[in-house]
């Protein structure tokens, strides 16, 4: 099975190459990139909760494309292309709002309900033959999984999302215990990144940078002091953590309630999990955190950064002042400090490409996923 070879080729690795620097660099390679991935399969964009009731809407930016998603009368989740069936005009601003039945065109005032139909056409008249039935809005399929949000905006129709989930090495799926679907943001911080979304990705699935980069992670997690990120004991990607610890900061004590479906091993475990394109999770015994990659452009991706705690803890205390929320920031700017040094060299036309020894063995079955997406062949 790929998820085992992964995991234990200590045997048979040997040096793999790294992508080619055009890979992270060049626009003609971005512009494939969304025909083959960001358009094209499942891509997380938030959560759930993010849209609570009928009527309520957020956009969102899917490499480029801007997406509205809402809830209908029933609360189902719909989601459409951000543009107006007569003459194309941007139809909602980026962000978050409300509307009472319809979203309505700022441009000739067409309104449409939040199933996505055109249901009002001012001044277009009886007799012109127009039937509106034809003209709804453009639709992105919708659907969730552990409370996040996935979006895919091929025009057929997907996968099923938990087929596509289970298709890669790791998966969402393998933590239902962590009860995420229960779990509320109760802070966010946006970083803008100066790097290649791969380069982010890439940074995510490897601790060879560890000992150098995260001084105080590797006091919490002593198996990242010698670069591995898979401890061949435990099942699921989980690592122990230094022992007596309960919670993800520095002093490794947690005064947050523990999550209630965990098992016991799971109280002095960090489980990190990356799936593809563009969604990572960690989760701890008393909450998670996560980053949504929002790819821009080449060399620049916004990584939305969010901490789930349960909805009590969140109505009793500032959970933005959590111990466990410092030190994920103090984690994630010291990654992105590397990842827009990377990005600096990889755009060299001295590079090439690089080199995977073994304990960048998960970046090179990253690489190995992306080239199949792109139609490339593997290089096994
Ligand atoms: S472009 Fe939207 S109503 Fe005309
Ligand atoms: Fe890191």
């Amino acid at each position: 099975m790929l998820e085992q070879r992964i995991r234990d080729e200590r045997q048979t690795w040997r040096p793999r190459p790294t992508l080619p620097g055009r890979d992270y660099r060049d626009e003609a390679v971005w512009e494939e990139e969304k025909e083959r991935i960001w358009h094209a399969t499942w891509v997380c964009v938030g959560r759930a909760e993010e849209i609570a009731a009928p009527g309520d809407y957020r956009t969102y930016d899917v490499a480029g494309e801007s997406v509205i998603v809402t809830r209908n009368a029933e609360g189902e989740l719909r989601a459409f292309f951000n543009v107006c069936s007569h003459r194309g005009t941007r139809l909602v601003d980026e962000g978050a709002g409300s509307v009472r039945k319809v979203f309505r065109c700022p441009y000739h005032a067409w309104t449409f309900d939040l199933n996505g139909r055109l249901v009002g056409t001012p001044n277009v008249e009886q007799d012109e033959l127009f039937d509106r039935a034809n003209y709804p809005l453009h639709p992105v399929h919708v659907a969730t999984y552990a409370g996040f949000l996935f979006v895919c905006l091929a025009p057929e129709e997907p996968m099923p999302l938990v087929d596509f989930l289970d298709s890669g090495a790791e998966s969402l799926t393998a933590y239902d215990r962590f009860g995420m679907a229960d779990l509320r943001i109760g802070h966010r911080i946006v970083y803008e990144v100066k790097a290649n979304w791969k380069i982010v990705v890439e940074n995510y699935n490897e601790c060879l940078h560890c000992p150098t980069i995260h001084p105080e992670l590797v006091q919490v997690v002593p198996l990242f002091r010698f670069g591995e990120v898979w401890d061949e004991e435990i099942p699921d990607d989980g690592l122990q953590m230094v022992e007596g610890a309960t919670s993800f900061n520095p002093t490794g004590r947690s005064t947050l309630p523990r999550l209630p479906g965990i098992r016991d091993e799971d109280v002095n475990r960090y489980y990190g999990m990356y799936q593809f394109p563009n969604l990572a999770v960690d989760m701890h015994p008393d909450a998670v955190q996560y980053y949504i990659l929002v790819p821009r452009g080449p060399a620049h991706t916004t990584v939305i950064s969010d901490y789930l705690f349960l909805p009590e803890t969140i109505a009793e205390r500032d959970v933005s002042k959590e111990p466990f929320v410092d030190f994920w920031d103090l984690i994630s700017r010291q990654d992105w400090e590397v990842c827009e040094r990377a990005q600096l060299g990889v755009s060299s036309r001295a590079y090439a490409a690089g080199v995977y020894p073994r304990k960048d063995r998960f970046l090179f079955w990253f690489n190995e996923q992306y080239r199949a997406w792109m139609g490339r062949e593997p290089i096994g």
